[in-house]
């Protein structure tokens, strides 16, 4: 391997990562409890998939079955929280996978997962705003009789730019810089305000359920529509030679690569370890809990409304709240789209504070221009980076057609979960030594299959979505070679408190 090579895959301990976190320039509060975690993964965590998503896959893709959906998604994700809740726990440092991969892999995979995180967090915040905006808009619509002009109603709706989302991006950007401490605060009045919605769901609609709805259960399958197949087509199906089909057992798995999108986001939570009061014992409880609540939340509502409407019926735009006006229930139905306008807001908040961590960690460590490290003086929060992301997240946010971006943050994600299963594995033979408060259980065998499941939602995305996503990482290894390798703090020995040239020996490469 050349000298070239060899120091694109140099690690950077995990003590230096633990040291980095001590200077007082860039250092962030540590405030958050495990109880805060929860309750920013359950903020997080429940949003646009369960409001939005639970329609389309049942009525494109799985019928009542996409509760088999939900089930497989969330099996792909506990996988993945086990190899994040030991890597949270061992490396309690912002920037989540990146971070970990930097420990473990070498710094060209961390590069290139901080980038796909970028992508993931920055896309995700985008799509969950433009979702809130069409909620609010349809609320307005209908309680006050208020019509925004169709030019400040988005792409999406036929206008050109997204009035509201964009709005409601800086807002939040806003809120950020402010603190951790405040968003959570507000985190915490959102998630009790959206949990209730859903429980409402679950308990009110279990009344109108009717058998006939679940049958059939798995809808047989079917071939799908000229117009979306071809490169839209999920690439295992093509890959295989399949002709593309919608419904049956493999309408399950197209469906939970869809639905995934309602579990983004526990790994948003393991970005806030460094702020974090007690990670060793509160990140595997903060992360595992708030998957497993959701998780048992998302079977049973899609249970209720697959069994209340028929899924040839389901709304794609607002099932659960068309399920009760279904059964004409306005009050009801009025209810959940208040709770989901309500409840998308902590969604988008916190994608975007996973994503400011992301860049802030890679700025911190040189691989992005320092200056967007500093912290605020007063605040202690990475004002700048949240600035730069908020304004460009909120054009985002207000320019674009966002129904092919949010498949791209699936395949982000899904790539994330299996660099990091692959991290637990190479740092359990490199850094034996390390103390792991929490250990995944079966190493190798449960970061194998972790990998193996991943990497099988991924297949079940369309082809086109994969193009997109091979695009967005060449331009990475682009730019990681023309800026983050030269600048790298790694790479040109500068370690150590206030950036002091140290004697410290280099890691040799992995
Ligand atoms: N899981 C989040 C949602 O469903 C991203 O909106």
């Amino acid at each position: 391997m050349s000298a070239n090579l060899n120091s694109s895959f140099r690690t950077k301990s995990v003590e230096q990562s633990i040291r980095d976190t001590e200077e007082p320039e860039h250092q962030l509060r540590k405030s958050l409890s495990a109880w805060d975690l929860m309750i920013f993964g359950v903020g997080v965590i429940i949003g646009t998939g369960i409001f939005v998503l639970t329609g389309i896959a049942a009525r494109n893709n799985a019928g009542p079955a996409t509760a088999l959906s939900f089930v497989a998604a969330g099996v792909v994700c506990g996988l993945a929280a086990l190899c994040y809740a030991e890597f949270a726990s061992t490396v309690p440092v912002a920037g989540s996978a990146y971070t970990f991969s930097y420990a473990s892999i070498g710094e060209l995979p961390a590069w290139i997962i901080g980038w796909d995180l970028v992508l993931e967090f920055a896309l995700g915040t985008a799509v969950v705003a433009v979702g809130w905006s069409g909620y609010v808009r349809h609320l307005m619509e209908t309680n006050l009789g208020w019509e925004l002009p169709t030019a400040l109603a988005g792409p999406d709706a036929g206008g050109s730019f997204d009035l509201l989302a964009f709005l409601l991006v800086l807002a939040l950007t806003a809120i950020l810089v402010v603190g951790t401490k405040l968003s959570a605060r507000i985190t915490a009045i959102v998630v009790a305000i959206k949990v209730t919605v859903v429980l409402l769901v679950i308990v009110a609609g279990l009344f109108f359920i009717k058998a006939e709805n679940y049958s059939p259960f798995i809808p047989p399958a079917q071939p799908q529509a000229e117009s979306v197949s071809g490169w839209h087509a999920p690439l295992v199906q093509l890959m295989f030679g399949y002709e593309p089909t919608n419904f049956g057992v493999m309408g399950i798995f197209t469906a939970a690569a869809l639905v995934f999108f309602a579990f983004i986001g526990f790994d948003v939570v393991a970005t806030a370890a460094e702020e974090t009061r007690n990670p060793q014992r509160d990140m595997p409880r903060g992360i595992l809990g708030s998957l497993f609540v959701c998780t048992l939340l998302y079977v049973a509502v899609t249970l209720v409304v697959t069994g209340m409407q028929h899924y040839t019926q389901m709304s794609p735009t607002a099932p659960l709240a068309e399920a009760f006006k279904s059964v004409n229930q306005p009050f009801f139905a009025g209810a959940i789209s208040l709770g989901a306008a309500v409840g998308l807001i902590t969604v988008s908040m916190i994608l975007l504070l996973g994503q400011t961590r992301v860049f802030f960690a890679m700025s911190r460590d040189g691989l992005l221009p320092r200056f967007f490290s500093v912290t605020h003086p007063k605040f202690r929060t990475p004002y700048r980076a949240t600035i730069l992301l908020g304004v460009a997240i909120a054009f985002l946010a207000g320019f674009t057609s966002l129904e092919k971006l949010a498949e791209l943050v699936n395949i982000g994600t899904l790539f994330a979960f299996v660099v990091v299963a692959l991290g637990v594995i190479i740092l359990r033979r490199t850094r034996p030594d390390l103390h792991r408060s929490f250990r995944t259980p079966w190493v190798p065998v449960l970061p194998i299959v972790s990998i193996a499941a991943s990497l099988w939602l991924m297949l079940n995305l369309p082809a086109d979505t994969w193009l997109r996503f091979g695009i967005w990482m060449v331009v990475g290894i682009v730019v990681y070679y023309l800026y983050g390798r030269r600048h790298s703090r790694l790479g040109l020995g500068l370690e150590g408190p206030r950036g002091n040239v140290t004697t410290t020996p280099k890691q040799p490469p992995s």
